[in-house]
């Protein structure tokens, strides 16, 4: 029988902070373009909602990186599956995921995106877990910050599956 499940953030709650996220990262765009780098497959329900609560010109590229496999722990080593194939010289880049946790899988795409010559490249997550941090990284842009706790829904996955419940919960034991 499947877990219990503890509701973390509500869909209510997600889509306000969306809001008040999209109008910061519209105020401080003012005036110029933003190219989106979303990165698949945990995001991309937090990019759609989050690109249609920004206000000034956006693209939107994906890329996918895995490090995870199936489980709850990463493996520590992020791999770009599948790159950026745009060109991105003297563009405003913002990278979007669904969490930052290690930190390892922002370094790693920012560090590849930035040898491309972007004019800035800002980093953009709904959630972030720093107690678990293993590398220096903040995010520009963060929704709500966790404890060290496992989550899923609304993007975010175990073994693959539970992307599709649009609240964030964790199972109780
Ligand atoms: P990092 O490279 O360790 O920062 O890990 C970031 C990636 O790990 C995210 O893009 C997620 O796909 C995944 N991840 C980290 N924490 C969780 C979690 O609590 N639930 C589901 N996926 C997670
Ligand atoms: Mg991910």
């Amino acid at each position: 029988m499947e877990k219990a499940r503890k509701i973390v953030f509500s869909n209510e709650e997600i889509q306000a902070k969306i809001v008040e996220m999209g109008k910061q990262i519209t105020k401080e765009y003012e005036g110029e373009s933003i190219l989106v780098v979303s990165l698949l497959k945990g995001s991309f329900i937090f990019t759609a909602d989050l690109v249609r609560s920004i206000d000034v010109p956006v693209q939107i590229e994906f890329m996918t990186t895995s490090s995870y496999g199936d489980g709850e722990e990463s493996t520590g080593k992020v791999n770009i599956v599948s790159d950026l194939n745009t060109n991105i010289e003297g563009r405003h880049v913002l990278i979007v995921d669904d969490i930052m946790d290690s930190g390892l899988t922002m370094q790693v795409i920012a560090n590849h995106l930035k040898s491309f010559n972007p004019k800035t490249v800002k980093t953009c997550v709904l959630l972030d877990k720093p107690e678990r941090r293993k590398v220096d990284m903040t995010p520009d842009y963060c929704g709500f910050v966790i404890p060290d706790l496992f989550i899923v829904g609304y993007g975010l996955n175990y073994g693959d599956f539970y992307r599709n419940i649009p609240y964030i919960f964790s199972f109780i034991d």
